[in-house]
């Protein structure tokens, strides 16, 4: 078919600046917009005939793979790929978009009328044509969803056919589906997240024991696994298997899980615009009950969650018990994302109350307390100890002498970011990424601090990018520090694995900050790696980069990790085929063609917050002299 064969064509190729140069965020069709993605080309195809599409991009046409139906809308009506059955009447302001039925929420048989009348049911796609490695971390991230009764309920932690002894590997772990799960929304097949989300609240309420000990009502498992069982007369039944850290190694209850439960129920609503989910009655009381949990009183002095080690991402122990970054910045996150979910009523008016309380009282305390720049580690470095009064400066009795060898010459003069970890006369002066990285999205840290986070990660490069994007932390603890710290854990040496290793999963949370910084909505400045590139003018680098990475990530059989000081290694002992490297790298991929679905995730700054922030600053007890 030559492209001049119809008007849609023609219009195209006679202003093709006009297809490439939409604004998601200009487009308002209301509810309409939600997820919105307007192509850069235009798309052909027929409802019934076609597993393809054609579409137009820099005057040529091209063609791409193509799961569901689509419908073109130009010149304000709609082609089928033959350029027949233009269907008149079409709301001028739909103009030019591809619109793609979200699976499980459209019949797929959709029609044109049900199309006009039923469009906020709609998510949009951009007809872009996948690389051969994203089409190759699709099949991969296809082959480890796991069914449960007949459903897609999740993916497993890894899918490596080269080791024999699984472990726990073969389960969906809670926080590697997140990755997973943004994917698919992002693709717009959202039903194995909301299975997900709904066979984990089901375990949320689990009776669960630990040598005669219960934990709280509200936690979630780590993972879970689907287990087939003799029932009655010789069947199998399937059944979930939940794992809360009874049968961990180490026996660690897994407290960032509930938390990324709320934050990934959040996105769902955000991305196919479908609340009917969280305003169901047992979600809100599972989100009730995550929160009664997180914010139940103890003997706590600070607002921060006080956890043991290895409650998180770092399952092992690495010396972050305490008040852990990570855990502060998702607990920062998902109570911001519960609140814009809890319907207000009698039952969640008090918890509606403690979580405004205390998530200005925990943006304040990190704020204030785990940032760390040139100009604080100096005020550090001089600090007075045991200062007894109400108006310390140094109010955690933080001895000078804890300041690492490595950090005066390492923190650069611009940038700066948030410590590992605040205790009494303890700080973990790390950098660790998840934490620094959740602080941008959810707006736990201010415009400046987001800025100078990325400052720093720019000045310090080749330390937490290297050759594999991105390092979990900086430094690695070393020799008798390691022996100590990590119990002399074989796994965690060195630049290896927890300690100082490059997790590839890492890249779709530094993807996802983008918005957040400078105030740059709908940038293309998108992953971290793009946005520090193209702030040093070197945007042709941080597409390599990308590149190599995928070159690699693929040709490495996607490791769950890299090691050495560089990440030039595949991990000692990572797993080949982990879920989460592909997911995540998947995320990064759509996110970069779509920077606004990132909204799925980051949280903007709540202006009643600032106003508490800003009083509290100015209520502050002079300081000695
Ligand atoms: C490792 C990681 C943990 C992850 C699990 C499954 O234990 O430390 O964060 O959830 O593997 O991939």
């Amino acid at each position: 078919m030559s492209p001049g064969s119809f008007p849609g064509a023609e219009a195209a190729l006679s202003s093709p600046s006009r297809f490439k140069t939409w604004n998601p965020g200009s487009q308002s069709h209301g509810r309409v917009c939600r997820g919105s993605i307007i192509v850069s080309g235009l798309a052909l195809s027929h409802p019934r005939r076609s597993d393809s599409i054609r579409f137009l991009r820099r005057g040529k046409w091209r063609r791409s793979p193509l799961k569901s139906r689509l419908y073109i809308l130009a010149e304000n009506r709609v082609f089928t790929q033959d350029g027949a059955n233009p269907v008149p009447d079409l709301d001028q302001q739909r103009q030019h978009q591809v619109y793609v039925p979200a699976a499980g929420i459209l019949p797929l048989n959709l029609d044109v009328e049900n199309f006009k009348g039923n469009s906020s049911d709609l998510t949009f796609k951009e007809a872009r044509k996948e690389s051969p490695f994203e089409q190759e971390a699709w099949r991969l991230l296809r082959a480890s969803i796991v069914q449960y009764q007949g459903c897609p309920v999740g993916t497993i932690a890894a899918n490596d056919p080269t080791d024999a002894s699984a472990l726990n590997y073969d389960q969906v772990f809670i926080r590697d589906f997140v990755p997973s799960g943004i994917a698919f929304l992002l693709k717009g097949e959202p039903a194995i997240v909301r299975n997900f989300l709904l066979c984990t609240l089901r375990l949320q309420s689990w009776e669960k024991t630990v040598d005669f000990y219960s934990p709280g009502q509200g936690l979630m498992p780590a993972s879970f696994k689907v287990q087939s069982v003799a029932a009655e007369e010789d069947t199998c039944e399937e059944i979930l298997d939940p794992d809360f850290g009874e049968a961990a190694i180490g026996r660690v209850a897994p407290v960032d899980s509930g938390l990324w439960w709320i934050i990934l129920l959040r996105a769902y609503g955000k991305s196919t615009g479908d609340l009917s989910l969280q305003e169901r009655m047992d979600v809100q009381t599972g989100i009730r009950m995550i929160l009664k949990l997180c914010l139940s009183d103890g003997f706590d002095m600070f607002p921060t969650l006080l956890v043991t080690d290895g409650s998180c991402m770092i399952d092992r122990r690495m010396g972050i018990h305490g008040h852990p970054l990570e855990i502060q910045a998702l607990f920062y996150s998902a109570l911001q994302c519960a609140k814009e979910m809890l319907i207000p009523d009698e039952k969640s008016h008090q918890l509606l109350t403690a979580v405004n309380s205390r998530l200005s009282a925990l943006s304040f305390h990190i704020r204030e307390y785990y940032w760390l720049d040139i100009a604080k580690l100096n005020e550090i470095y001089r600090y007075k100890t045991e200062e007894y009064s109400h108006d310390a400066v140094n109010k955690f009795n933080i001895y000078p002498e804890q300041i690492p060898d490595w950090l005066a010459d390492w923190m650069p003069d611009h940038g700066g970011y948030f410590i590992g970890n605040l205790q009494p006369a303890h700080m973990d002066f790390r950098f660790f990424s998840l934490g620094n990285l959740w602080a941008i999205v959810s707006s736990l840290a201010t415009p400046q601090q987001s800025s100078g986070i990325l400052d720093l990660i720019q000045d310090r490069w080749k330390h937490l990018v290297g050759s594999m994007p991105l390092k979990i932390c900086f430094p690695a603890f070393e020799n008798e520090e390691w022996r100590i710290i990590t119990g002399g854990d074989p796994k965690n040496t060195a630049w290896s694995y927890h300690n100082g290793g490059s997790w590839p999963t890492l890249i779709w949370q530094a993807r996802n900050h983008e918005k957040m910084i400078h105030g740059k909505k709908n940038s293309d400045a998108a992953l971290l790696l793009f946005d520090t590139c193209i702030k040093m003018g070197r945007s042709e680098v941080a597409y390599e980069a990308l590149e190599i990475m995928e070159r690699r990530i693929s040709r490495d059989r996607w490791p769950e990790y890299y090691d050495s000081r560089t990440g030039k290694f595949i991990g000692k002992q990572s797993r080949l085929f982990q879920t989460w490297s592909i997911a995540g790298y998947l995320v990064a991929k759509q996110l970069l063609a779509n920077p606004e679905a990132a909204t799925y995730l980051t949280c903007e700054e709540d202006p009643g917050l600032l106003d508490a922030f800003s009083c509290r600053i100015s209520s502050k007890q002079p300081k000695k002299a």
